[in-house]
């Protein structure tokens, strides 16, 4: 089964190498694990609160996006987008913004330090907050919601946020009377190093104690590499590893032998000045060709936006027919055969390529496996039954994928559409108030099983098509 891990990147500053070993290096070989679908993005919405300064905006996020690719993160293997790119997010966060208890925002931690800041100073208590610090936590519950993410690895410092999502998720399942989101869950890498900083304290732009990552190149990484503040031993004397900063930066680095060797080297007296560039030598063999990717990519950034278009394309794949779905919810309906426009208005239009009809798998309460199957505009169409076994779901979705429509058992029970195979009922359908609306999603339903068998030939047939070639 696929875990989704999703987890936003903050856009503010130029990453360093505490950025670096501390989120990107995980985050990248996490999401190599195919048991893992993970989404990463450039959170620059929120970058809105701290920042006001346009052109840092721009240029802040164009460089994190190049630093993640460049340290190998595959956008055909992970969801890689910038969060400005899904306008579902910020619409989720209005529905979500309406079940949302005031009284829960005002607990923020942020919120509430930057209150308790202004009533220290005897300011008024909202002085200078605007209030996007104040719904911080819900446009990352949007975030994460929109693509009912299973994992979103943060720091210690975010938890909070992470619960308020849970909390506003299970209000919202509440309040609309179904399971629409699954309760993510924080992840905290407690074995992830935090680098130490020139000075010795946590590696931190807030320090002004980095070492850059890509920033000034290798002269400007050796520079700062060179600034680590050691103690006064000579060259000759034996140095200590326990607290040297030096010495924790390069294990963050090197393989465990070439650890145990540098702290001979160390024992063994090797001059400070001699270690740092002992060092520098070791982070420029990992840093120097991410470097030269991350050169070309700022270089292209036509190529760049490509990619991130794409990302944003896969992202609104999943966001779109759940964001649907939840308008319905809550009664802002649209019209199927949608508002009269004229002629040529529809002509000049492109016609969005359809997506094929999808299949949402969770888990009830009671812990079984069931799913959901949306049509092509997000409508929720079928219910499955509950298995004890994942795999008796996999399989009656495997099924499903490809029986098409006009096979298909369909029947009306009560208010209700029923599919059954072998005779047997395995999902359920919405309830509908009459006769022509359930026919009418009698057709949906099995055109959508059609679409779906479509898209399932032509994904074996590409399959197919690949292995021959
Ligand atoms: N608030 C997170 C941070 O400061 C960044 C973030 C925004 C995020 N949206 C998110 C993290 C969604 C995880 C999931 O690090």
């Amino acid at each position: 089964m696929h875990t989704r891990v999703l987890t936003g990147i903050t856009t503010t500053g130029t990453p360093h190498l505490g950025n670096y070993v501390g989120a990107v290096r995980p985050a990248v070989l996490a999401s190599k694990d195919p048991n893992v679908d993970a989404f990463y993005f450039m959170a620059d919405y929120h970058a809105l609160i701290k920042s006001d300064d346009a052109d840092r905006v721009e240029a802040s996020r164009l460089k994190i996006a190049a630093t993640w690719l460049a340290a190998g993160l595959d956008p055909n293997v992970a969801t890689f987008y910038r969060q400005s790119d899904i306008p579902e997010v910020p619409e989720l966060m209005w529905l979500l913004t309406c079940v949302t208890a005031k009284g829960l925002l005002n607990r923020a931690h942020a919120y509430k330090a930057a209150v308790d800041r202004n009533v220290e100073t005897s300011e008024d208590a909202d002085s200078g907050i605007n209030a996007g610090l104040y719904m911080y936590p819900v446009l990352m519950a949007a975030d994460i919601l929109a693509f009912n993410a299973n994992k979103v690895p943060v720091g210690r410092d975010q938890i909070q946020h992470i619960e308020m999502a849970r909390d506003i998720a299970q209000r919202f399942n509440h309040i609309y009377g179904r399971e629409f989101f699954v309760m993510p869950e924080a992840v905290i890498e407690e074995q992830v190093a935090t680098l130490p900083g020139l000075d010795g304290r946590k590696m931190s732009k807030s320090y002004d104690n980095t070492v850059p990552l890509f920033e000034g190149g290798a002269k400007g990484m050796r520079d700062a590499i060179m600034k680590i503040v050691t103690d006064s031993r000579a060259p000759g004397e034996p140095k200590d590893t326990d607290d040297a900063a030096l010495f924790t930066i390069f294990k963050a680095f090197a393989t465990p032998a070439e650890t145990t060797a540098f702290a001979d080297a160390l024992h063994g007296g090797i001059g400070w000045g001699e270690a740092k560039q002992v060092l520098f030598e070791r982070v420029e063999a990992d840093v120097a060709p991410m470097r030269e990717r991350y050169e070309a990519l700022m270089a292209r950034p036509d190529d760049m936006e490509d990619i991130l278009q794409a990302g944003a394309a896969k992202a609104r794949a999943i966001a779109g027919p759940l964001v649907e779905t939840l308008r319905e919810a809550v009664g802002l309906r649209r019209g199927r055969a949608g508002v009269a426009v004229p002629v040529e208005a529809v002509a000049a239009t492109p016609v969005p390529k359809a997506k094929p009809p999808r299949f949402a798998s969770f888990r009830d309460e009671d812990g079984s496996f069931r799913f959901r199957l949306f049509g092509v505009d997000g409508e929720e169409l079928l219910l499955s039954a509950s298995f004890a076994d994942p795999k008796a779901a996999g399989q009656l979705r495997q099924v499903l994928s490809t029986m098409g429509g006009a096979d298909a058992a369909i029947e009306s029970q009560g208010d209700h559409v029923a599919l059954l195979v072998g005779g047997k009922v395995v999902a359920n359908g919405a309830s509908y108030p009459d006769e022509v609306a359930r026919a009418a999603a009698v057709l949906r339903l099995r055109s959508a099983l059609d679409a779906l068998a479509a898209a399932t030939a032509e994904d074996a047939a590409a399959k197919a098509a690949n292995k021959a070639g």
